[in-house]
């Protein structure tokens, strides 16, 4: 079992960033809602506990409070359980044992220089008069007994703590953030230093760990994994056949809105180059059918979502006839972040998405679900793939949804306006490559409008399609900002949609943020 360092959620919004940085420090982390039994984190054997922040004020009257018993845990050896507490985690230890914190009329919201005092352990390696992160509404005016203070600010006498006859710490600044400059110090020291961790978390050891653990629990049953050419599915369809091999069968469908080359791409890698068994199922027929004559966003997806299981189950009775048997378990490429929005103190968030693409599956066949990166970050799968060799064409892609170019072209869906789309889509993604700017946006497509505009084309005029190119930079997709996209790139992707793609003879650039806009267009 690794060492791990467990987080309590408190409620941040930076509380998946600790998690990640403790496991960039090579030490695993895990995140639990703030509510969760001291027992049952004390039954993981972590080496130590970090308390998130959050944005409550300890005197809120349904603030979460921390229970005195967690400040006296004690680790599997008997030694003191190493505590970090992140702003609010630190004024609720500190309030929880007596300190004083002081309400503030507003928040302290920026930078910061932190003047190092003591830095003997956690503050170690940290330049006096770097620079520090400050979100908090609330502050430590006094200091619990037996604490003292470790740094300070202009404006924070109390900066960061740590405790005289136990190894627990506090900082009022967020030393996850990127703003703080030695931010990643911190928490490392905090892990090394103050836990005693070694450092045994890392992509490579994962995969050889998921590997074997797969390999245990699979036997020799097989797998079966609907594979969309996505970096989840992909990576999960590499490292599950590096543990069973040909037991494993991924499942690829032409649902008919794919893009340009996207069918014959993904069947070009996995079978012929990963030589996975991969059956793949041309429905394209099937769904532009169904789709036809159907305007509406969310019944568009309810088709596709639904055609989709319907030609899966099919996929999988021919497996079940081709094998003899019936594959015990579904592969999903479930990740963390998915986890823990559905444990997280905020509980379940108004935000998930509804859009799965194989939601309903298990339940309706009666599979065993593997999820083999439950615990992994976005990142952390893209290192993994790296590793077993998935192409960085793969690795590095856009997010595209679910129901593909169907919620692209706006309006009805037909096989002519799929057809513009799909060049003017490959124009504009092959131009963002070769400029160089693929990588420095979140997501780009082409839309397809359901208008039509004039234009004139040598002596004659022309009546024809719009279509929108969108480019946004995001962290997660719950947020987005238009790209900034040079002019001049813009005005060469223009014209050569113009000039190649008969059929469109207007393009415009989407200006707009999420929120208020979306991403996609429908
Ligand atoms: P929006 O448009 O909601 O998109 O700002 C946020 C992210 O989600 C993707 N998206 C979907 N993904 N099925 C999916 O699998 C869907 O129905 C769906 N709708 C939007 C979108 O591409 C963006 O990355």
């Amino acid at each position: 079992m690794h060492e791990r360092i467990v987080i309590l959620d408190f409620g941040s919004q930076y509380t998946q960033l600790i998690a990640r940085r403790i496991r960039e420090a090579g030490v695993y982390s895990e995140i639990y809602p703030c509510t969760v039994e001291p027992a049952e984190v004390v039954a993981l054997s972590p080496k130590g506990l970090i308390l998130s922040g959050g944005p409550s004020s300890v005197y809120d009257p349904d603030a979460p409070q921390l229970s005195p018993s967690w400040l006296s845990l004690r680790r599997d050896d008997g030694s003191p359980m190493p505590i970090l507490g992140i702003c609010y985690g630190l004024q609720a230890m500190a309030h929880t044992l007596g300190g004083e914190v002081a309400r503030a009329d507003r928040r302290e919201f920026g930078r910061a220089h932190l003047v190092v005092d003591d830095d003997a352990d956690l503050l170690a390696g940290v330049p006096s008069g770097s620079t520090v992160w400050m979100s908090h509404g609330d502050h430590l005016t006094r200091l619990p007994e037996g604490y003292r203070v470790i740094a300070h600010t202009d404006n924070a006498p109390i900066a960061a703590v740590k405790a005289l006859h136990r190894p627990h710490f506090g900082v009022q600044f967020h030393p996850e953030v990127v703003h703080t400059e030695h931010g990643r110090t911190i928490l490392q020291n905090f892990a090394y230093r103050v836990c005693g961790c070694a450092g045994d978390w890392s992509a490579a050891s994962f995969i050889e760990e998921k590997t074997r653990e797969i390999r245990a629990q699979a036997g020799d049953e097989h797998v079966i994994l609907g594979l969309s050419g996505g970096v989840d599915s992909s990576v999960a369809a590499v490292l599950l056949h590096r543990a069973v091999g040909d037991r494993l069968t991924c499942i690829f469908v032409n649902n008919g809105v794919l893009r340009k080359g996207e069918w014959e791409q993904v069947q070009d890698t996995f079978r012929d180059h990963f030589r996975i068994r991969l059956k793949a199922v041309d429905a394209a027929g099937l769904f532009l059918d169904r789709l036809a004559g159907v305007a509406d966003p969310e019944r568009k997806r309810k088709i596709i979502g639904n055609t989709f299981i319907e030609v899966f189950e099919r996929a999988t009775e021919e497996i079940v006839a081709e094998l003899g048997r019936k594959p015990k378990y579904l592969a999903q490429g479930t990740l963390y972040p998915d986890v823990i929005e559905s444990v997280s103190f905020k509980g379940p968030s108004a935000t998930i998405k509804t859009h799965h693409n194989v939601g309903g599956l298990p339940e309706k066949m009666d599979f065993e679900i593997l999820e083999p990166f439950r615990e992994l970050f976005k990142d952390e799968v893209r290192e993994i793939g790296r590793l077993l060799g998935v192409p960085e064409t793969i690795i590095g892609r856009h997010p595209f949804p679910g129901p593909g170019l169907a919620i692209r072209v706006l309006g009805p869906v037909t096989r002519e306006a799929l057809a513009l789309l799909r060049e003017a889509d490959a124009i504009f993604i092959d131009e963002l490559k070769s400029h160089g700017l693929y990588d420095d946006v979140w997501q780009a497509f082409a839309v397809l409008l359901p208008v039509q505009s004039v234009g004139v084309m040598g002596d004659a005029r022309t009546y024809e399609n719009v279509c929108a190119l969108r480019a946004v930079t995001s962290v997660d997709g719950m947020t987005a900002d238009w790209a900034p996209l040079p002019y001049d790139f813009l005005a060469h992707v223009s014209n050569r949609i113009v000039n190649e793609v008969r059929g469109i003879n207007r393009v415009v650039y989407d200006i707009s943020s999420k929120p208020p806009a979306t991403i996609e267009w429908e």
